[in-house]
């Protein structure tokens, strides 16, 4: 285990869980629930995205909602941009963090953003550029690290090029995403190991769907090979749509619950989360995707 015992968590439930949701969300409840989500102590939450409201119809309101939170002072809220429009967009409303994204597979980028993975590059360079200029921070997502709901295979070798591309133009940190959670373990570590020979672990973040009950298990794995940033859900939300098969990302409370049971400090209170996803499954009407929110209302 690094000796760093700090791992920032990056909750991405307001848009990654949201935005697989068919039942449209009110603007309110949505900003509820990332002013909920500040209050745990959280430190980076991904607060909406500025898609195409076409192509993602759930997040049509991003400006109001990101207009309507109550952004505390030490707390990153980023925001997804595919293009140069979404960068206006989320300018507009004051955003100083973006995230913009691509795939390790062709296959998936043209079913998600229309694009060859060259196109998106291209699409979101002049974004990264901008960003840069104005003092707004860029992250960058590479999906389908571990697996391609259409491709298949991913090889390493790709992920490890189109993450190097990302962070050679500008992004300070890339987010490795296992998209339809297909990855176990050993995968992972070793996607991770060659990702990091490219570019600097602590540049790098990974971000695992649960779809075969294997993101615990993988994210340990990549904590043991040093990673100290991690992406997750919470209540297990989230999906992608134009991913076949994707379901939730690992959920927030049962990563908070983990990482605090290995001596790792995070920052963010459990039981403020636990309240927050028990909250939020009752807006969506449904069970809970955290084993920790299920325990505790059991206990
Ligand atoms: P396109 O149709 O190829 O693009 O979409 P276009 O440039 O021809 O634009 C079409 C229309 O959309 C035009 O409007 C544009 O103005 C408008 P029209 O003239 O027809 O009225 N438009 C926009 N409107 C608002 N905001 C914008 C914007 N851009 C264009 N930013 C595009 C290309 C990229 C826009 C589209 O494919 C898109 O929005 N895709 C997003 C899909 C998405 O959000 N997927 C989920 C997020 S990725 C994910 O979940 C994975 C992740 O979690 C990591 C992991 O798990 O692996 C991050
Ligand atoms: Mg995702």
């Amino acid at each position: 285990m690094a000796a760093d015992d700090f791992v920032r968590i990056v909750e991405v439930g307001p848009r990654d869980g949201l935005q697989n949701e068919k039942t449209l969300v009110p603007t309110p409840a949505k900003i509820e629930l990332i002013d909920r989500l500040t209050a745990t102590g959280l430190s980076s939450i991904e607060a909406t995205s500025f898609v195409s409201p076409r192509w993602v119809p759930q997040l049509a309101d991003a400006a109001e909602v990101f207009a309507g939170i109550h952004r505390k002072p030490g707390v990153h809220y980023p925001v997804l941009v595919p293009n140069e429009q979404g960068y206006d967009r989320a300018r507009a409303v004051g955003a100083a963090e973006v995230a913009v994204f691509t795939a390790a597979s062709e296959a998936f980028n043209k079913k998600n953003i229309n694009a060859t993975i060259d196109e998106s590059i291209e699409r979101f360079r002049p974004v990264v550029e901008r960003a840069n200029a104005d003092g707004v921070k860029v992250r960058g997502y590479v999906s389908t690290v571990l697996g391609c709901p259409y491709q298949g295979e991913v090889p390493v070798a790709d992920v490890v090029r189109v993450a190097q591309r990302m962070h050679a133009l500008g992004c300070y940190e890339i987010s490795l995403g296992d998209t339809i959670g297909v990855g176990t373990p050993a995968k992972a570590r070793a996607m991770l190991r060659a990702v990091a020979s490219e570019v600097p672990m602590a540049a790098l973040a990974v971000h695992f769907h649960d779809t075969y009950g294997q993101a615990l298990p993988n994210l340990l794995a990549c904590l043991e090979e040093g990673v100290r940033v991690a992406d997750a859900s919470v209540s297990g939300t989230g999906g992608c749509p134009y991913a076949k098969g994707a379901s939730g990302n690992v959920a927030t409370e049962d990563v908070v619950y983990m990482l605090h049971g290995m001596g790792l400090r995070t920052g963010v209170d459990l039981d403020k989360l636990v309240d927050t996803g028990r909250w939020l499954a009752a807006l969506l009407g449904r069970a809970t995707g955290s084993k920790v929110t299920q325990a505790s209302a059991a206990a």
